[in-house]
C-alpha cells in the first residue's frame, strides 16, 4: 500500500531520483529503520515537494489582498525591474529579473512564516541525543516541531509577531535579509533540508509577478480568516474566492 501511494507520487510530483530510492528499497524488502538513508527518512521529505508551493500562494495571495499597500508595493517593485531590465510586460520574468525583486521575495517569505505549508514537521531520533537546550531524546522517540507555531512565539519574531509585515525580511537598503532556519525552519534546516527551496522560490515569484503586473485581487470570501485544513500541507479551507480586477496601470 505504502508502495503504491510513493509510486502515485512519484508520477504526479516527478521527484524520480528521490522516490526511486526508496521504492527500491521497500521493493527488495530491505526494512526501512535499519538502513542508514531510511534512518533519517521521514514521510514528509516525499510528500514536501507535493502541493506546497500552492499552500504558499494561497496563504500569500489571501494575505497581500488583505493589505492593499503590499499589493502595491509589489507591482511597483516589478514596474521598476521590468524599468531596469528593458523587457516587456509580455515576456516572462527572467532569473536575474526575479532575483531583483526583494519585496515580492520578502512578501512571500512572511506569509509562509505565518502559514508554513508544512506546518508541523516529525522526525523519528536515530540514537539517544540531547536537544541544544538540555533536552533528551531517546532512540526511537519522535521529535515534532510546529512552523506554525513558532511563528507566534513573541521571543523569536517580536510583539507583531502575528502581523504580517514583508518589512521585518528587509534590510535599509530594501535588500533582502535571511534567517536561520533553525527560527524560521519553514524548509526544515540541517543536512535535510527542503532540496527544491530554490526552485520553489522560481515558481512562486514569476507567478505571483506575471499575475500582480497585471490584475489586482480582493478576496471574498467573507471576513476574518479562512478556516486552516492541517493535512500534510497547511491548506485553506473553503478555496481562495477572488475578485480580480486589471491593474490601471497595466498595460497590456
Ligand atoms: C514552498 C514550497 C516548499 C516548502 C515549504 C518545502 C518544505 C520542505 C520541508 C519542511 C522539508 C523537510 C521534510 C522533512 O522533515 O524531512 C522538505 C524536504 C524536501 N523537499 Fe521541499 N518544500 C517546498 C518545495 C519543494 C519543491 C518544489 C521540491 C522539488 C522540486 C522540494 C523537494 C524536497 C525534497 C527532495 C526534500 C527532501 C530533502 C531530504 O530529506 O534530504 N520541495 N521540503
Amino acid at each position: 500500500m505504502a508502495y503504491i501511494q510513493m509510486k502515485s507520487i512519484v508520477a504526479s510530483e516527478g521527484h524520480p531520483g528521490l522516490v526511486l530510492s526508496l521504492t527500491l528499497r521497500m521493493e527488495a524488502g530491505l526494512p526501512m529503520k535499519r538502513r542508514r538513508a531510511s534512518a533519517t527518512w521521514s514521510p514528509t521529505s516525499v510528500l514536501a515537494g507535493r502541493d506546497t508551493t500552492s499552500s504558499a500562494l494561497t496563504w500569500f495571495f489571501w494575505l497581500v489582498s488583505g493589505q492593499p499597500d503590499v499589493e502595491d508595493r509589489i507591482a511597483r517593485e516589478i514596474r521598476a525591474v521590468r524599468a531596469s531590465s528593458g523587457s516587456t510586460d509580455a515576456a516572462a520574468f527572467s532569473f536575474d529579473e526575479l532575483r531583483e525583486m526583494h519585496y515580492l521575495h520578502a512578501a512571500i517569505t512572511e506569509a509562509m512564516r505565518l502559514y508554513p505549508p508544512v506546518a508541523m514537521d516529525s522526525h523519528c531520533c536515530q540514537n539517544d541525543d540531547v536537544l541544544p537546550d538540555g533536552t533528551f531524546v531517546g532512540k526511537g522517540w519522535q521529535v515534532t516541531y510546529s512552523a506554525y507555531a513558532m511563528a507566534r512565539l513573541e521571543e523569536l519574531w517580536g510583539a507583531d509577531c502575528e502581523e504580517f509585515r514583508p518589512e521585518r525580511w528587509l534590510d535599509e537598503d530594501g535588500v533582502f535579509r535571511p534567517e536561520s532556519p533553525f527560527k524560521y525552519p519553514v524548509f526544515h534546516g540541517g543536512p535535510r533540508m527542503c532540496l527544491g527551496k530554490e526552485m520553489a522560490y522560481i515558481q512562486m515569484k514569476s507567478i505571483a509577478a506575471c499575475v500582480f503586473e497585471r490584475f489586482s485581487f480582493r478576496f471574498v470570501g467573507g471576513e476574518g480568516r479562512p478556516g486552516l485544513v492541517f493535512s500534510v500541507t497547511l491548506r485553506m479551507e473553503g478555496g481562495l474566492p477572488m475578485r480580480v480586477k486589471k491593474r490601471r496601470d497595466s498595460v497590456c
